[in-house]
């Protein structure tokens, strides 16, 4: 029974898509277990770039089965669209199952999400204003509405206008005017949008099983990351969902007993999207400018300028226990070309104290000073770099020290954009 989880151990962006898309080929399922349309997956395959919200990235290769797990809340206008824009470019979506139990993101979701930002003011966690904190707080409440709801209008119709009804009072109250009512929503879903999901509507659980019963390797795609993790992240600048490799049984009804390895992504350098403390964060001067140009780093969904820092040990140490890493993939390798001396956090000065641990408390992480050791840079450019014996010594130097640090060995270096930029260790 081969699972493997591909997880995050930053505050995402590190580039799992990549890592998934190579094991893909290997594996006969590709699964997505939280998050929704938040999330963004960049693949650039056979010099075409792909850039996937809600699909599992494994739908880049043709004998994957793509499945959108129950722990996904799912906004169906960005999955047609998101069907109807791979499929327009070759890439079959027949194969796509999407669990019955998957929450759906209302247009009243997206106006809360957008509205309770607003009123954050200063503090606001910058969300990706897509709606998806304020649908898992219907599910929560137990008057979430799930995919199988789009197949039963009557159940449907009222849950909505029950729920509508208490929205609504609130956009009122904070004059905050919409433009939806019941009746256009009760034409899009029942519409437009059930016809064209119905047939992708299934039990994926039962399907996971039976596959992995009959031997089949299942990719488990976590999105989003550790650190955005709503429990074991740095509350409440996180998602609202459970990224951490534990989730796959809450959104994909896997137990831990069918996962046989867990991969950890760890981007060369750190990047944050949105609010939040980042210890290791770069002030503005050229090194930040290098990361971001070189390294792309502007979000794939809202295109916003990331945040950019050095590696922080301590956190991706702590991402390997929060989710049983047993194999680290380093991404971006490349990016840090050209600049003459990295500096890795290796420990936290927090209240005069120095800690090598994560602080999980989050008045101290919010204090945390970084502490710093400083490794050589190296010239050489590493994109047509495919064997451990040409990267150089400094290189080597460098993931050797964050294998050494963290206790996992690495599996994967990154070492460009393309699917092919990548050397196994
Ligand atoms: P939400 O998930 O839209 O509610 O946003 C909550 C926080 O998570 C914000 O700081 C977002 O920028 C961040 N976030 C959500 N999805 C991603 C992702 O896929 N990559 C990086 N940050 C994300």
């Amino acid at each position: 029974m081969p699972a493997t989880v591909i997880i995050g151990t930053q505050w995402g962006d590190e580039g799992k898509g990549k890592i998934v898309d190579l094991l893909a080929e290997q594996a006969d399922l590709a699964v997505r277990y939280q998050g929704g349309h938040n999330a963004g997956h960049t693949i650039i395959a056979d010099g075409e770039q792909f850039a996937l919200k809600l699909i599992p990235s494994g739908v880049l290769t043709p004998k994957v089965t793509p499945v959108i797990g129950n722990g996904l809340v799912i906004d169906p206008s960005v999955l047609i669209a998101e069907m109807e824009h791979l499929e327009a470019r070759g890439v079959s979506c027949q194969r796509l199952l999407i669990s019955s139990a998957a929450h759906l993101i209302f247009p009243y979701h997206v106006e809360l999400d957008i509205l309770r930002e607003k009123e954050r003011g200063g503090a606001k966690i910058g969300t990706t204003q897509s709606g998806i904190g304020p649908a898992y707080e219907d599910k929560a409440a137990r008057v979430g509405m799930r995919m199988e709801d789009l197949l039963d209008p009557q159940r449907f119709e009222a849950q909505l206008a029950a729920n509508l009804n208490e929205k609504m009072a609130i956009f009122k109250a904070k004059f905050h005017s919409v433009a939806f009512t019941l009746e256009s929503i009760l034409n899009t879903y029942l519409g437009e949008y059930r016809l064209k999901l119905e047939p992708y509507i299934s039990d994926t659980v039962n399907f996971v099983h039976d596959s992995l019963d009959l031997g089949k390797e299942v990719l488990l795609e976590g999105a989003q990351a550790t650190y955005l993790d709503m429990d074991h992240g740095t509350y409440p600048f996180v998602t609202s969902s459970n990224p951490v490799a534990g989730s796959i049984g809450a959104g994909a009804g896997i137990g831990p007993k069918s996962v046989t390895k867990v991969i950890g992504v760890v981007k060369a350098y750190t990047t944050r999207v949105g609010g939040g403390p980042f210890p290791a964060e770069l002030p503005s001067g050229d090194i930040a400018d290098h990361l971001v140009d070189v390294g792309g780093e502007y979000g794939t969904n809202t295109k916003r300028r990331r945040r950019v820092g050095w590696l922080d040990v301590p956190m991706v140490k702590h991402a390997t226990r929060l989710n049983s890493i047993s194999e680290l993939a380093v991404t971006k390798l490349d990016v840090l070309t050209g600049i003459e001396k990295l500096k890795v956090c290796v420990s936290y000065q927090v209240n005069g104290k120095t800690s090598t641990a994560f602080p999980v408390m989050q008045r101290d992480f919010a204090v945390a000073e970084p502490v710093y050791v400083e490794l050589s840079g190296w010239e050489k450019q590493l994109s047509r770099v495919r064997k451990r014996q040409e990267l150089p010594a400094e290189a080597v130097t460098y993931l050797e020290f964050l294998e050494d640090s963290v206790g996992v060995p690495i599996h994967y270096v990154g070492t460009g954009p393309s699917r092919e930029d990548i050397v196994l260790l």
